[in-house]
């Protein structure tokens, strides 16, 4: 590898700190389960901070606990330039998802530091709070308020499964939450943002290609739909007779299924990740179903037009089945296209450094995503084995992390100096 930066990435200490944070885990044996404001994630969060203290990095947090560690720059008026991730994961999740990025930053300012480089503007590596939606049914949190996309309003409203209020959990951390108005969304200039990822899919591991620069974020749609049938006996009810709310539940979920596979448009996705049935017995039809619609797409204009088919056929099934349905929108996210000067950068740095690499298009979405609303973004993708991630299984290769960390490090450096 050519570049003075890139070739003092370190594989040893990546691996390290990436396989060192897995300690915090509220379920060891079976994935990592570290949400949002849980004593692991506190925990996580302070062994993060501990390593950006060893770089001598400027640690900074705020009243999400969103932590910036910055590399101060040779301009101190000079607007900076960001980069990071996320250390929460979903209930029995993996290992790299959030966490490659976070220490890819570390690791671009440690591999800087020993080339000898201090960059014009500084470079900030941050953790944002809570980018899983797992806990609190809202994603991205720290970055959604940085945006302004999170409302004061939002942290009462949105709670976790056991009632807890965002406020609430924020209030219990000790976390200031009456500076919420006055801090968010950021007023002060941010120069750029790169972001690196596990990919979350297989086309990088496929095209044996092991860098990827992406120039599209698909973005979630989220609603909660509720079937409301009549309760009655599993036995006693003849199969004519029910009004099954399950049912017309499951042929909703289908529909859902059907729409996205028919629909021509790129990168379109729609999953029901929780279904709850009342009263949730084997003997009982249950009179009442929620479940929750994900739709992905890098369109907006097609994710409203599957949401809207998807209603109204929702309303055929009920109509036939005799029960009644409704759906709450929960959260509708724009899509966002990457900045083509910062990509154009990382495409460049790739080269010079000899790194194979593919244009990609995200199809979960990240920070990145949210912080696109206030300054230019890219991302870089490193594959993860066979595209699957969210799981315990999640694995990579820490020589592909090391080739997309050297990538940013020189793209960090580079876009810095601008
Ligand atoms: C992020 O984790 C997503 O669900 O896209
Ligand atoms: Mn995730
Ligand atoms: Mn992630």
């Amino acid at each position: 590898m050519n570049g003075a930066i890139g070739t003092e990435v370190r594989r040893d200490e990546l691996e390290g700190w990436i396989e060192g944070i897995a300690a915090f885990n509220a379920t060891p044996g079976e994935g990592v389960t570290r949400e949002v404001y849980t004593p692991e994630f506190q925990e996580a969060r302070s062994y993060v901070i501990d390593r950006m203290r060893e770089l001598g990095l400027e640690v900074r947090e705020d009243c999400l606990g969103d932590v910036f560690g910055t590399y101060a720059g040779t301009d101190p008026t000079a607007a900076p330039v960001w980069t990071g991730s996320h250390i929460d994961t979903v209930p029995n999740g993996g290992r790299y998802d959030g966490l490659a990025g976070v220490f890819a930053g570390l690791e671009s300012v440690a591999a800087m530091r020993r080339a000898g480089v201090r960059p014009r503007r500084p470079v900030s590596v941050n953790v944002y709070a809570g980018e899983e939606m797992s806990r609190f049914g809202v994603c991205c949190i720290g970055s959604r308020a940085i945006s302004g996309r999170l409302t004061a309003a939002d942290l009462v409203s949105h709670a976790d499964p056991e009632g807890t209020t965002l406020a609430e959990a924020l209030q219990r951390l000790g976390y200031d939450t009456e500076r919420f108005g006055s801090k968010f969304p950021r007023r002060e200039p941010v120069h750029a943002s790169l972001e690196l990822h596990i990919e979350q899919s297989d086309h990088l591991e496929r095209a044996g290609v092991p860098v990827g620069v992406v120039t599209g974020i698909c973005a979630p749609t989220n609603l909660v739909c509720e079937v409301r049938g009549v309760q009655s006996h599993a036995g006693g009810t003849s199969m004519r007779d029910r009004r099954d709310a399950y049912m017309a539940a499951a042929e909703t979920g289908l529909l859902l299924e059907r729409l996205a596979r028919e629909s021509t448009s790129a990168y379109i996705t729609g999953t029901v990740g929780r279904l709850a049935l009342v009263p949730g017995v084997a003997s009982v039809i249950p009179g009442r179903a929620t479940f929750t619609v994900d739709v992905r797409s890098v369109s907006a204009a097609d994710k409203d037009a599957l949401v809207r088919d998807l209603e109204a056929g929702a309303r055929e099934i009920a109509r036939r089945r005799g029960v009644e349905v409704s759906f709450e929108l929960l959260n509708d996210d724009a899509p966002l296209a990457c900045d083509e000067h910062l990509t154009s950068v990382l495409r460049g740095r790739a080269d010079e450094l000899g790194v194979a690499h593919m244009d990609v298009v995200s199809g979960p979405y990240h920070d990145s995503l949210m912080l696109g609303d206030l300054m230019p973004v890219a991302m870089l993708f490193v594959p993860c084995k066979g595209g699957i991630s969210h799981d315990r299984a999640e694995s990579i290769d820490y020589d592909d992390l090391v080739k997309g960390t050297a990538v940013l490090a020189e793209g960090l450096a580079r876009i810095a100096d601008e």
